[in-house]
């Protein structure tokens, strides 16, 4: 038998730690989130995607009383921005998240679902996504969708 191990290397920011376009990316992130359709959970996360011309989409989670319909912000953000400049690739994602009357400490990330559209944005530009999670206390920083989906099923798994 033979075993083999990813790791994962995540990078933990405080928030002046990081350039301006981020800070920036970060901030419409957590502005996103006053847009937050979620009467369920009550449970607001914000999502911003930096294109690769500077340009940046946010966008929120938005639920539905048929729980499974609703979707994520990452998705409502990625496909909005995927859809408006489908020419353009993404360079990083920034995603906030808000409950109980404020922000997160420690960050959220993003579930298994919104991972795989990641990665298949990754793989369709050709380019690793950097993403941010912000927590009020450190904002942890991925370099690569795959990186959260190691051993990922993508477009080459289907030939
Ligand atoms: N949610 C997101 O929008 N992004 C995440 O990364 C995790 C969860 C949403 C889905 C649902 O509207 C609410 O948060 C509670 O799960």
């Amino acid at each position: 038998m033979k075993s083999q191990s990813i790791e994962t290397k995540i990078n933990i920011y405080t928030f002046d730690e990081l350039n301006l376009e981020i800070k920036n990316l970060i901030s419409r992130a957590k502005s996103a989130v006053i847009t937050s359709y979620s009467p369920y959970s009550g449970f607001k996360v914000g999502a911003a995607i930096l294109l690769e011309n500077g340009t940046i989409f946010s966008a929120s989670n938005q639920e539905n009383a048929a729980y499974p319909s609703g979707l994520c912000a990452e998705r409502v953000a990625m496909f909005y921005a995927n859809s408006q400049q489908p020419q353009t690739a993404v360079t990083a994602i920034a995603v906030a998240a808000y409950t109980k009357g404020d922000f997160l400490d420690t960050p959220i990330s993003p579930c298994g679902a919104c991972r795989q559209v990641l990665v298949e944005t990754e793989v369709r530009f050709g380019k690793p996504i950097d993403i941010y999670l912000f927590g009020t206390k450190e904002i942890f920083h991925i370099k690569g969708a795959q990186q959260l989906l190691p051993f990922c099923f993508v477009k080459e798994s289907l030939k």
